[in-house]
């Protein structure tokens, strides 16, 4: 019988974005089933508690077979050991993200072995980070292009 392929896309989606979505789907294409991954962290504060990150990526993911979100602390690799998963994958929209995530994946690599795919960033959202829109948003710009129409929603509920 052959291995489930079991993929985990980690991340702080405060909030998730179009760029988030389409890394996410394109996960779902390649891989038997999606671990949806929103990091706990006690040092930083969002702008939406975990609960919310976990209810929007739930909202815009329903139509994706095999995506489960759910929220996780500690490192990453403990978490794809605990839900069984072989592979991280993350989007890369540039140099930046690039320089970013090397480091982690060969972390990751040399602490359980977990490999780490790079997705291209979808060409119209390159530029587009969850912080950027946030600090947009609050200046009054519309960035309804960038999110999810339920995620665009919640944002300007608690803009206002
Ligand atoms: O959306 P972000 O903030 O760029 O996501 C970063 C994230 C959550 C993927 C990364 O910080 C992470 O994996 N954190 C979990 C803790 C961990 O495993 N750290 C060591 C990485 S080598």
């Amino acid at each position: 019988m052959s291995q489930v392929r079991r993929a985990v896309c980690p991340g702080s989606y405060d909030p998730p974005t179009i760029g988030h979505l389409d890394v996410i789907r394109r996960t779902a294409g390649l891989f038997d089933e999606v671990y949806v991954a929103i990091l706990v962290n006690p040092r930083k504060q969002g702008l939406f508690d975990v609960d919310e990150r976990v209810e929007m990526l739930r909202e815009i993911t329903a139509d994706l077979p095999g995506v489960v979100v759910e929220s996780f602390s500690g490192l990453v690799v403990d978490y794809c050991r605990e839900r069984g998963a072989q592979t991280l994958v993350k989007g890369l929209r540039g140099a930046t993200d690039y320089d970013y995530e090397l480091p982690m994946a060969h972390m990751n690599r040399h602490l359980t072995g977990v490999e780490t795919l790079f997705l291209p960033g979808a060409p119209g959202q390159v530029y587009v980070s969850s912080s950027l829109v946030k600090e947009v948003a609050r200046g009054g710009g519309d960035v309804s292009s960038f999110l999810p129409p339920a995620v665009h929603t919640r944002l300007m509920e608690r803009l206002t």
